[in-house]
């Protein structure tokens, strides 16, 4: 698809920009692929992407600077206020924070024109963010291409 190969042609420009060694390419997959830009020193990142994996989703991760990856975001159209630690990208769309894979998924299958999903923050609970069974309540959001968002799903607090 065009807008896949469009993305990760930024992805890549984005990161030799940044002096980031690249990743050899990637082998046509039937995985979907989430392209995974995060700070070297965030440990919750790993978490998600190991749940990610664990979902059936192959993941590219490459690390970044605080500096470049808030560049990214805003790059991105991930409004600040909507910024999370990781930044994904999945077929088109922006998959910022600790999104739970279902969400994804529905994603996937309605395919909204739209930026893409996050979660805000890094709340408590959230895949990657310590147990679910001590949840905060937390909203996934559909960030629009007009930089607006709408909620997506809620998860209630445990
Ligand atoms: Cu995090
Ligand atoms: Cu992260």
């Amino acid at each position: 698809m065009t807008t896949t190969k469009l993305d990760r042609r930024l992805f890549l420009a984005g990161l030799s920009a940044s002096g980031i060694a690249l990743a050899s390419p990637t082998f046509a997959t039937t995985k979907p692929l989430v392209q995974v830009l995060k700070d070297p020193a965030c440990g919750c990142c790993g978490a998600w992407i190991d749940i990610m994996q664990r979902e059936g989703f192959e993941m590219e991760v490459q690390n970044a600077s605080w500096e470049t990856l808030s560049e990214y975001k805003a790059n991105k159209g991930i409004p600040e206020e909507m910024a999370s630690c990781h930044t994904g990208l999945l077929e088109g769309y922006v998959i910022e924070g600790h999104v739970p894979p279902a969400d994804i998924r529905r994603l996937l299958a309605e395919r909204p024109d739209a930026v893409g999903l996050t979660v805000p923050g890094m709340p408590y609970g959230s895949p990657g963010m310590g147990p679910e069974s001590e949840r905060e309540a937390y909203s996934v959001f559909l960030i629009g291409k007009d930089g607006t968002t709408e909620v997506f799903n809620h998860y209630k607090a445990a």
